[in-house]
């Protein structure tokens, strides 16, 4: 019996040996595959996937990282091509952030069917073919910064939303965070522009925040904008017109440089602030993960944090405003 027993257990160790040997040594080719690629957030998602990366192959698991997506987060066509491309590829597996919640379902559900799991990140989709939604609570973000807005405002004045697009989960669940908070709980703010998008670019956020600042520069008291390209547009709009500085409450979203500066300088009166670089770790964490057979989760929160004056000398928040980019992307 002891020596049938015996010889069980050795099969089973020898199984589970050759199972983490050959665990070992598959090479994953993994695309991952951004809304764009203008923005310092995607680059520090970029830096957060090569971190995941250079972890793997300490452990023996190698994974071939493609970096590829439009110049700009509104090119939708360039976006489903290169989905497209890597399914024809049969890459094993693709980590998207989807620029437009509706257009990029029918590209995501053939490659699934084509055998190419998909995880998504950053921005949701409108779709359950997803492995996982690795992403920031971006609702939660919104209603952060309606609260931080509401506290500077005394609970009254006149209040602005710019923008970002149509069809960007991400930003859209901000502005409505930030809206429900506002038409919820302060009564005493009177929203007096909430449609106007700033687009892809600081230059296009630049000319909406001149054209909204041009009909309300003189009466807004508060401004939110819900991404990098919106906050340092509006941002440079405001002192144009010499109404930088405080003189309107102005929140903005991500840490893009000029952000940080504008907050140091008091252009900005809070940042609600993610963790690109753990969203794009986790992401290939979460491929792997899946190509291993092991569950993973449905939704991963990467968290989001308020950043002011107060806290930003925070060893946490100065890691969150300053990751080591470069040490991943030389
Ligand atoms: C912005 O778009 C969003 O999807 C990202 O989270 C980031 O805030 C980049 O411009």
């Amino acid at each position: 019996m002891k020596s049938v027993l015996h010889r069980m257990l050795f099969c089973g160790l020898a199984v589970s040996m050759t199972w983490i040997a050959a665990a070992a040594e598959k090479t994953y080719t993994l695309a991952v595959i951004p809304k764009g690629t203008t923005h310092e957030f995607w680059k520090t998602i970029h830096a957060g996937a090569v971190k995941a990366q250079r972890e793997l192959a300490e452990k023996g698991v190698t994974v071939e990282l493609i970096w590829k997506g439009p110049l700009r987060e509104d090119d939708r066509d360039q976006q489903i091509q290169v989905v497209e491309t890597f399914m024809t590829r049969r890459v094993d597996g693709i980590v998207l952030a989807p620029l437009d919640s509706q257009a990029l379902v029918t590209p995501v559900v053939n490659a699934t069917k084509a055998g190419v799991p998909v995880v998504v990140f950053d921005s949701d989709l409108k779709s359950d073919k997803q492995v996982s939604f690795v992403a920031t609570d971006n609702y939660k973000g919104g209603v952060l910064a309606a609260e931080h807005l509401a506290k500077l405002l005394g609970e009254k004045g006149k209040v602005i939303l710019l923008r970002l697009a149509v069809g960007s989960a991400s930003t859209e669940a901000r502005e409505a965070g930030f809206l429900d908070t506002l038409k919820t709980k302060y009564p005493g703010i009177k929203i007096i522009s909430s449609d106007q998008h700033g687009g892809a670019t600081r230059e296009t956020a630049y000319q909406a925040s001149q054209n909204l600042l041009n009909r309300f520069g003189r009466e807004v008291n508060g401004i939110f904008c819900p991404n990098e390209s919106t906050a340092i547009g509006m941002t440079k709009a405001l002192r144009d017109i010499g109404r930088a500085g405080g003189k309107v409450k102005m929140i903005g979203f991500d840490s893009g440089t000029q952000s940080v500066l504008d907050l140091k300088n008091g252009d900005l009166q809070g940042l609600v602030v993610q963790n690109p670089m753990l969203m794009g770790y986790l992401g290939v964490m979460t491929m792997v993960k899946h190509l291993q057979g092991q569950p993973v989760e449905k939704r991963v929160d990467t968290g989001v944090v308020l950043v002011t004056s107060e806290n930003l000398a925070e060893t946490k928040i100065k890691e969150l405003l300053r990751p080591p980019v470069e040490q991943y992307l030389n």
